[in-house]
C-alpha cells in the first residue's frame, strides 16, 4: 500500500512559520500611542507637562492601573474616555517601557 500524505500537512509549516515570526502586537501599544504620548513620548522619557519618566517608574500594575484611571497633579484621569479593560492594556503596555 502507498502512503499518501496529504499535500496540505506538507505546506503547513510554511504557512505557519510567518505568522509565528511575527512579533505579537500589544493592543495597548495603539492606546498609548493615542493617550500617552504626547506627554510621555513614544519611549516613555519624553516627560512633557512635567510627566515622569516610565522607564524608571517604580509603580506596579495595581498603582499604574489606579493612577491612570483617576489621574494625579497634571496627568489626566482616564477612567471616563477609557474602558476598565482598555486601561488594563495601556498599563501592561506602559509596563513593556522599562
Ligand atoms: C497631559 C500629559 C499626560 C498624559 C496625556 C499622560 N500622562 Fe502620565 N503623567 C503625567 C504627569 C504630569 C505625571 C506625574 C504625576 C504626578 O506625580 O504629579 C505622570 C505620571 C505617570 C505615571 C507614574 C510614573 C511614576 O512612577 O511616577 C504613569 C505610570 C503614567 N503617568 C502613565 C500614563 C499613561 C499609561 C498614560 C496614557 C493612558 C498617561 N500617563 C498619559 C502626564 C501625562
Amino acid at each position: 500500500m502507498k502512503l499518501r500524505i496529504p499535500v496540505t500537512f506538507l505546506f503547513l509549516p510554511f504557512l505557519a512559520a510567518p505568522v509565528l515570526a511575527t512579533p505579537p502586537v500589544l493592543p495597548g501599544q495603539l492606546l498609548y500611542q493615542k493617550n500617552c504620548m504626547r506627554c510621555h513620548g513614544a519611549n516613555g522619557k519624553k516627560g512633557a507637562s512635567g510627566a515622569h519618566d516610565l522607564t524608571k517608574s517604580n509603580l506596579n500594575a495595581f498603582g499604574r492601573t489606579y493612577l491612570v484611571t483617576n489621574g494625579m497633579g497634571k496627568m489626566p484621569a482616564f477612567g471616563k474616555t477609557l474602558t476598565a479593560a482598555q486601561v488594563q492594556q495601556v498599563v501592561a503596555y506602559s509596563l513593556t517601557l522599562r
